[in-house]
């Protein structure tokens, strides 16, 4: 069992660098024409696949009807501050995306202002998104209403 994981890890080793890795760290897959960190866009990436993925789906596009989408978001990209909102404190009123109703339940997702800042900035520059990005004081001053 263990030279089989062995032959494995080494195979797997063999095809990484065949493909010509450089030793480089492989990046998140964004468009990114802001200049943000990579290392926060990928903490970004570990945030969204953990909080948000079950929903919104890996590919960002959400399942229609109870999902919206994040990828290609109109109301992402038009109504950021609400979206904000809706990510810190949850949401269940009615919505349209991209021309779609939607009206189910995201809870609040538990994450802090600066978790907040790192998802959004993330999900604001993925799939094709290229809608800017957001501060900490952006975040910050999204209160309850
Ligand atoms: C339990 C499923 C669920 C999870 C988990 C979830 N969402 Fe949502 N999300 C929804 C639903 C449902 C809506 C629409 C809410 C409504 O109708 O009021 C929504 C709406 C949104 C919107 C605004 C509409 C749009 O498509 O642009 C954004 C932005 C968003 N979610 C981001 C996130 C982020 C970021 C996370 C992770 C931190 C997350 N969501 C986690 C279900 C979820």
């Amino acid at each position: 069992m263990k030279l089989i994981n062995l032959i494995f890890v080494f195979s797997l080793f063999f095809l990484i660098t065949a493909c010509g890795g450089s030793g480089k760290k492989k990046t998140v897959s964004t468009d990114q024409k802001i200049s943000l960190p990579e290392t926060d866009l990928e903490k970004g990436a570990v945030l969204y696949r953990a909080k948000c993925m079950n929903c919104h789906m890996k590919s960002g596009k959400g399942i229609e009807k109870f999902y919206p989408p994040l990828a290609g978001s109109n109301y992402l990209s038009e109504n950021l501050e609400e979206a904000i909102y809706m990510v810190k404190f949850g949401s269940n009123k009615p919505i349209k995306v991209n021309g779609v109703k939607y009206n189910s339940l995201m809870p609040a997702s538990g994450l802090t202002d600066e978790e907040l800042v790192l998802v959004f900035n993330y999900i604001l520059n993925s799939w094709g998104n290229s809608y800017g990005s957001v501060t900490l004081d952006q975040v910050k001053a999204v209160k309850r209403k």
